[in-house]
């Protein structure tokens, strides 16, 4: 029995290299959902990166379309896999829209997991300028507070397959 009302988002949230987005292409999958993911939803109608983004507006526009995108995906007709971005939880707004619209699910990993990851990737404008264990704890621990008290469920990733992240956020929903 599920302690969560649905219908209801699964909303994942959690810093840059948590798995946000491949652990919802894989819960979509599983639970036969369609997956939204606020980056590339603003990717695909601005028609440039995130990294682009940044660049040529700065910071706080891309806030501004990340504020817009989470309030319009939150209204979805349809029950979503939600995936936030790291930075999403920045603004109460946000949280207040997410936590109305599903159960939040917090993605946590450890500096040198998340290191790992967004070496891999290079993407992140906000890592743009060295990527180091001391940067990316600088980000992230302040923001941990934001995370927690966001959070329904929180779920440690360092060392869990996808496969696995994903069965135990099907099992604690
Ligand atoms: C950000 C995280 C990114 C993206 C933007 C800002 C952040 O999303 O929204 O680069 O402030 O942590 P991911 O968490 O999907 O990398």
């Amino acid at each position: 029995q599920s302690r969560y009302l649905f219908p209801h988002h699964i909303v994942l949230a959690g810093f840059m290299g948590t798995g946000k987005t491949t652990v919802g292409r894989e819960l979509a999958k599983m639970l036969a959902m369609d997956q939204i993911d606020i980056d590339k939803v603003i990717e695909d109608r601005t028609r440039m990166t995130i990294a682009q983004i940044f660049e040529t507006h700065g910071e706080a526009y891309f806030r501004e379309l990340e504020f817009k995108t989470v309030e319009e995906m939150s209204a979805h007709k349809n029950i979503i896999i939600f995936c936030s971005g790291g930075g999403t939880v920045l603004n109460e707004k946000n949280v207040d829209n997410l936590k109305k619209s599903g159960v939040i699910v917090w993605l946590k990993a450890s500096p040198e997991i998340i290191l790992e990851r967004v070496r891999a990737e290079n993407t992140r404008p906000l890592l743009q300028n060295g990527m180091t264990i001391e940067k990316i704890e600088s980000i992230l621990n302040p923001r941990m507070e934001l995370y927690r008290n966001a959070a329904d469920i929180a779920i440690d990733t360092d060392e869990k397959s996808i496969h696995e992240i994903s069965l135990e956020i099907v099992e604690r929903l």
